[in-house]
């Protein structure tokens, strides 16, 4: 679903739906560890991605995580990241993260929106 997503929206209504329902178990963290999600966000994502609040991506395709977090509501990422995240990457390791790593990503993607 994710790699289908790629070029083109068209299937965001059953991502969103899909992903919602995990959205509620990563809402329920009240505990979010951002400086640990910023930390793996630092190690596993920054050679491509622009993970902070400023800043190009150094991969000129990878969207900042600034403007990943308009796009995508933080919560709805974790499910990818549970699979291994292959959102079109095609030059990315995919990823696997345990449960906790994925909380703490979130919780540093979610740290970005709207500040
Ligand atoms: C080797 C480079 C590379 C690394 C490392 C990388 N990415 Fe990406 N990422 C990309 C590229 C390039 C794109 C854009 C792909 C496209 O749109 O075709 C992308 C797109 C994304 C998207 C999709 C945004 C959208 O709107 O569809 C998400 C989410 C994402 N990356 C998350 C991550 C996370 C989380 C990490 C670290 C765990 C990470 N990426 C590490 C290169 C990378």
């Amino acid at each position: 679903m994710w790699m289908a997503k790629r070029r083109g929206r068209r299937l965001l209504p059953v991502a969103v739906l899909v992903l919602g329902l995990s959205a509620v178990d990563v809402l329920a963290q009240d505990n979010p560890d951002v400086e640990t999600g910023r930390v793996l966000a630092e190690e596993n994502c920054a050679r491509c991605h622009a993970i902070g609040m400023d800043g190009e991506s150094p991969h000129e395709e990878a969207p900042p995580f600034r403007d990943v977090v308009q796009q995508w509501p933080p919560a709805h990422l974790a499910e990818a990241l549970a699979e291994g995240i292959v959102v079109g990457h095609p030059e990315m390791p995919q990823f696997t993260f345990s449960e906790s790593e994925i909380d703490a990503l979130i919780a540093y993607l979610e740290s970005l929106v709207g500040s």
